[in-house]
């Protein structure tokens, strides 16, 4: 019996979006994207790949929108998450699972895991003083106190983390703390009794495992995280809240208490590791993912993220005990900037991505936000720089090489792959450079540096274009059709592998690409929408069939004589007018809330 290729497990863990409004770009380009072409590429290296998130459903973000809303936190999630789903699938997000953390699997992971820290120590109880509006009369949580930042001085850092700095906060840190809900400054910090995960009592295990080989870790992720484990500044947190909206801490007398939004929110790699194993009826299952050593797990993340998942999540799989992976890598991104500003969601200047794809492609988007990933510093997209990019890489550089050789074929061939000739050197020379593009691609891809990866793949389309030029096969037809024939024999093989290279990428395309190819089958499958049931209630949960893929990472052969299909335009070309006009709408809804 033939050996069994052997294939690599990862699993592909993704930020958790809070239900409170929608993804923009930045979200996208940071967090939501480069999972999706690293998880695509795992699958047609024939590695096996699980892909999980959901919406992060509690915390106050939730709270506030439906407070201003004046509707439950309940109507804000559905909402929200139903427009994720729909727009992740819009964009081709190939989430094995997208689910939300209101689920009854969420609950019980979350509680279990609670329950274990306290056993083992690493939760105890301590008193601590909590902000309190005597205007409104309640206690507020995190995110209903805003004050200045005591590390940098900005002035809106909210109670759970400064935007300015990043770093994480307490209420009680806050200088001249005010309530959001009132936006007065009547607060008083009182004292209540509270749940503490101890950081500190981690640190040393957290410590040994961030000296341990990081090479392949992006340096200012593991700078940070080596730095914080070392300070000696670590110590207890505190893991509940005295509201109403989250998980119930599972301890008699406390019932009434919840469990802070992000200790609760990073459970959500396990917990849905386990819906995904229990929808594929193998509820034993993520025991193999979360405990056998050779499952690579990869963090994908903002820059904003990373004190909870390079150190507070690592501390809190230390504090459980039982011997569950650590991240493999946190592949946090830097920001985008929109035309040369930050993006603002109060101030609404931000491009929301059910907004954009409402006018625009998935791929163009696709392309855009990778080729000017913010890999290692902060990034601006502009209109014009989206045009320019559609227009002149998607469009003439790659739509046309498929267009003007399918095209070709389709007229002059009838219809089929040409039988080819005898190749000369420059033929040679691009059908090697096609087949040593997967190893070069893939190797950047596996690295986590996706804009190079793309743009190393674009260079093969580049090469094609020269030699179709330098070939003229419109010129050879009519003297030596043999040769015409083997040109765009050779330019098809190198299409047909573009394919490949390009498809975590342009997954959208590439499909219509393989059925103009003369190919009846999928190229990676489907996505679909379920509603799934447990004990609190309904959800809806974004679904990749992992059954389509049938093309695999390596350079594959067209046989001559496949019927070919006729060939449309792969992408549009966009007028240059959009740049006003999208830079119009920017600036409209420029400071205008709701
Ligand atoms: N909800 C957080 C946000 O939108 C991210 C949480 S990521 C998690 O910024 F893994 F911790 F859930
Ligand atoms: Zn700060």
């Amino acid at each position: 019996m033939p050996e069994k290729p052997s294939s690599q497990r990862y699993l592909v863990c993704v930020a958790w979006p809070y239900a409170s409004g929608d993804r923009h770009l930045g979200h996208v380009a940071g967090a939501y994207l480069p999972p999706d072409i690293y998880a695509r590429y795992q699958r047609l290296r024939g590695n096996e790949v699980r892909m999980v998130s959901g919406s992060d459903t509690h915390g106050t973000p939730v709270m506030l929108r439906a407070q201003e809303e004046g509707v439950t936190p309940q109507e804000i999630v559905a909402r929200y998450h139903g427009r994720f789903v729909e727009s992740f699938k819009a964009l081709g997000l190939s989430f094995d699972l997208f689910t939300h953390t209101d689920t009854q699997n969420h609950w019980d992971t979350v509680q279990e895991l609670f329950l274990n820290h306290l056993d083992n120590g690493y939760i105890y109880k301590d008193k601590q003083l909590q902000p309190y509006c005597l205007i409104d009369e309640q206690y507020l949580a995190d995110r209903f106190v805003e004050g200045t930042c005591p590390h940098c001085g900005y002035e809106h850092a909210r109670g759970d983390q400064c935007d300015n700095c990043g770093s994480p906060l307490d209420p009680i840190e806050l200088i001249h703390p005010r309530c959001k809900i009132c936006g007065q400054d009547k607060i008083e910090f009182r004292e209540t009794e509270h749940f503490f995960f101890d950081l500190g009592k981690a640190s040393p295990a957290l410590a040994e495992w961030l000296n341990e080989d990081k090479e392949h870790w992006r340096t200012h992720v593991i700078n940070y995280a080596r730095q914080q484990a070392e300070s000696g500044e670590l110590r207890g947190r505190a893991v509940t809240r005295d509201i109403d909206w989250g998980i119930n801490v599972p301890v008699e007398g406390y019932e009434d208490k919840v469990i802070y939004v992000w200790y609760d929110a990073v459970i959500g790699y396990l917990s849905a590791t386990r819906e995904v194993m229990l929808l594929e009826g193998a509820p034993e299952a993520w025991k193999d993912w979360w405990f056998d050593r050779d499952v690579k797990s990869v963090y994908f993340i903002g820059k904003d993220n990373i004190p909870f998942h390079a150190i507070f999540w690592p501390a809190m799989l230390i504090a459980d005990g039982r011997g569950m992976n650590l991240p493999y890598d946190v592949p946090a991104n830097a920001y985008l900037n929109i035309e040369d500003k930050k993006i603002s969601t109060s101030r609404r200047w931000t491009i929301d991505l059910p907004d954009f794809l409402s006018r625009y492609d998935p791929d163009p988007l696709r392309y855009a936000l990778t080729i000017n990933a913010p890999e290692t510093r902060d990034v601006n997209f502009t209109w014009e720089e989206f045009l320019r990019r559609n227009n002149e890489e998607l469009v003439a550089t790659w739509g046309n090489l498929v267009n003007r050789t399918v095209g070709f074929a389709y007229k002059r061939f009838e219809g089929k792959i040409p039988q080819p000739g005898e190749f000369d050197e420059v033929d040679r020379a691009l059908l090697k450079e096609s087949e040593e593009a997967f190893e070069r691609v893939g190797a950047e891809i596996d690295a986590v540096r996706l804009k190079i990866a793309l743009s190393k793949a674009m260079e093969l389309a580049h090469s094609a274009n020269r030699y179709l030029n330098e070939k003229a096969p419109w010129s050879q037809i009519k003297t030596d059709p043999a040769a015409a024939a083997t040109t765009i024999y050779v330019t098809l093989q190198v299409i047909d592998r573009l394919k490949v290279l390009l498809h975590p990428f342009l997954p959208f395309t590439t499909q219509e690409l393989h059925g103009f190819l003369g190919y009846d089958d999928d190229l990676f499958g489907e996505l679909s929408i379920d509603e799934v049931e447990d004990a609190r209630g309904v959800h809806k949960a974004l679904r990749y069939d992992g059954s389509g893929v049938n093309v695999r990472w390596e350079p594959g052969t067209l046989p001559p004589g496949q019927a070919l299909r006729k060939p449309h335009a792969l992408y549009k070309k966009l007028d240059p007018s959009i740049v006003d006009e999208e830079r119009a709408r920017l600036e409209e809804r420029l400071g205008v809330t709701g």
